[in-house]
């Protein structure tokens, strides 16, 4: 379902959280909302729900739902500490929101069984939720979301108390549900690579307000601004002039479509091309073996430091002096800061 997002303002008697927000999502999107703990991401999702009270609107396939109740809306939360019903099994945790939906018992532990199968807990219907494990939980709180065919389905944060191998099958599981049902979600995570892997596109949050919304190539490689570059971390930032739409300073030049002025040219380690060539000097100045990988930290001649991941034997040592050429194609040039 298509969610339409509009002067989206929410606080608490503490204060404003949310100010004149604006986001769409797409019929069938998955959107991650990254950004910063406490920048707003649960509050968004309470108000997106009908769980806060928000000022703006907020639309659902057309429909306004800013003032409809919770379960009007065709909205389900499922928050990361999952909050299952612990005198509940788990095969009636899973049912409990069609048997809101008036359907029989019998009915709704049927499907409560199959919905168990897609998760991949099938055989745990007769257990509490407090003899399951935390991924478990989890993929029963995903159940009981899904039981209730939600338009739209919030996911806030909904993988971060788990281990790393059990997130990443959760991960697959949600991508894999949310194409069979054809749900619109919306995943809350600060995890960036979580955010970059999954989405279709990613909204950045900071202090309440989505300063970007793109697909994840676009938000890694085309920040908006530098917190955003900052956020998705490893920058490199060369100062230097702009004029005539060419950027001079560092120890390079490349074309950038912005009036002139002092900027800074962002770029990441990989565009930092070691092949011994090239008109850039550096001499390495840290070799860190990282197991997969060795991390080199290379000093160019103004100072400026460049971390690269390197994998196979490390070729340089401490001290060498190597050349190399820098690769302006993902260089995003952002104003200087005074
Ligand atoms: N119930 C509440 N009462 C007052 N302030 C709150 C409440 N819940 C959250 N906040 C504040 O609102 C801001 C955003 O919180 P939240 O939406 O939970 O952030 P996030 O989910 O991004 O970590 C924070 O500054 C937080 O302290
Ligand atoms: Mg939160």
């Amino acid at each position: 379902m298509k969610l339409e997002i509009k002067g989206l303002s929410v606080g608490y008697d503490t204060g404003a959280v949310l100010h004149d927000l604006t986001l769409g999502v797409a019929e069938g999107e998955f959107l991650s909302l990254l950004g910063p703990s406490g920048c707003g991401k649960t509050t968004l999702m309470k108000a997106i729900a009908g769980i806060l009270p928000a000022a703006g609107t907020i639309r659902l396939d057309g429909r306004d739902i800013t003032n409809l109740p919770i379960h009007r809306r065709g909205t389900v939360i499922v928050f990361q500490d999952m909050r299952l019903f612990p005198h509940c099994s788990v095969a009636e945790n899973v049912a409990f929101p069609l048997k809101m939906q008036g359907i029989s018992r019998a009915q709704r532990l049927k499907r409560a069984e199959e919905l168990l199968e897609k998760v991949q807990m099938a055989g745990y219907g007769g257990r509490r939720p407090a003899e399951l494990s935390g991924g478990q939980q989890q993929r029963v709180a995903l159940a009981r979301a899904l039981a209730a065919q939600p338009k739209l389905l919030l996911l806030d944060e909904p993988f971060s108390a788990l281990d790393e191998n059990l997130r990443e099958d959760m991960r697959t599981l949600v991508l894999q549900l949310s194409r069979e049902f054809s749900m619109t979600v919306i995943l809350v995570t600060h995890d960036r690579e979580e955010a970059l892997s999954m989405s279709d596109r990613v909204a950045l949050m900071f202090d309440g307000r989505i300063v970007q919304t793109g697909t994840p190539e676009a938000v890694y490689h085309r920040p908006a601004c530098r917190r955003v570059a900052d956020y998705f971390g490893n920058c490199v930032y060369l100062p230097g002039q702009v004029r005539d739409g060419l950027f001079t300073g560092s120890g390079i030049a490349c074309p950038a479509a912005v009036p002139d002025g002092d900027y800074d040219m962002m770029l990441r380690p990989d565009s930092l091309i070691v092949d011994g060539a090239g008109s850039y000097g550096l001499t390495v100045e840290a070799v860190t073996f990282r197991g997969g990988d060795t991390l080199v930290t290379f000093r160019a001649e103004d100072g400026t430091l460049w971390k690269k991941s390197c994998t196979g034997a490390a070729v340089w040592k401490t001290g060498d002096h190597v050349r190399a050429r820098v690769r302006t194609d993902h260089a995003v040039a952002l104003p200087a800061q005074a």
